[in-house]
């Protein structure tokens, strides 16, 4: 294939993504890969292979609190930003997938042992394309804190796990959405696998008084830049 054609390829970059085993990530020492990764090089095929389109979303899919009979119950937020190259060139028609906790902090998952109540009217997963601009924009009730049994008295801090897909399947990121403030930062040892106090700052949204509707929801802004110096750190393959 003639290099000119070749897509472009995302580099690791050590400082500002998580190491794949993280020792005070306990689960890490299990499913961290002990090969080296063998690189898959995207081609046309990949580009040009199908990929879940527009039709494919639903109007209400971006708006997690109207997915059942009644309304979740919580604080209702708006999360909007945009997803953008390095160069602040907008990512438009990428597919975004988030997944959450309840307000009370539960993950409706059977994996999700809690002891906080299940809520019928949220299910806490929601998808949207990006615009033409690169801009998403979720309706949803603000996660709470929940214990994962990492170590003692562990909590993850509030937040909203994402998926983005590409111009194909195989560019796919996985991140973490956080809120401004959380007490619970200094003992999360997912957040602190990022090890760059400005990365980790990147992954923290940020409270957006002008998009807050007045008597209806406060909103927070979380631009996903997807490489260079002020990219987004995220999950990697196996993780
Ligand atoms: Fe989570």
């Amino acid at each position: 294939m003639h290099a000119s054609i070749l897509p472009p390829a995302y580099r690791r970059d050590a400082a500002a993504h998580p190491p794949l085993d993280s020792p005070d990530y306990g689960s890490t020492r299990l499913r961290h890969p002990l090969r080296a990764p063998v690189p898959l090089t995207q081609t046309l095929t990949e580009l040009t292979g199908p990929l879940l389109g527009a039709e494919r979303v639903g109007p209400l899919d971006h708006d997690l609190t109207r997915q059942h009979d009644g309304e979740p119950l919580g604080e209702r937020i708006i999360v909007h930003g945009r997803v953008l190259e390095e160069d602040g060139r907008p990512v438009p028609d990428t597919l975004l997938e988030v997944w959450q906790c309840n307000s009370g902090g539960r993950y409706r998952h059977d994996g999700d042992r809690h002891p906080a109540p299940l809520d019928p009217n949220f299910s806490g997963v929601g998808r949207c394309l990006t615009g033409a601009d690169g801009a998403f924009r979720f309706v949803t009730i603000r996660p709470g804190a929940y214990p994962w049994g990492n170590h003692h008295n562990a909590w993850r801090p509030a937040h909203i796990h994402f998926s983005l897909f590409g111009r194909a399947f195989t560019q796919r990121l996985v991140t973490q959405m956080y809120f401004p403030g959380d007490p619970l930062f200094g003992q999360d040892p997912i957040f602190n696998s990022v090890r760059d106090p400005l990365a980790r700052e990147r992954l923290v949204a940020a409270f957006d008084l002008a998009e807050t509707q007045p008597e209806w929801a406060l909103a927070y802004r979380w631009d996903i830049v997807l490489r260079g110096r002020e990219a987004t750190p995220r999950e990697e393959d196996g993780a």
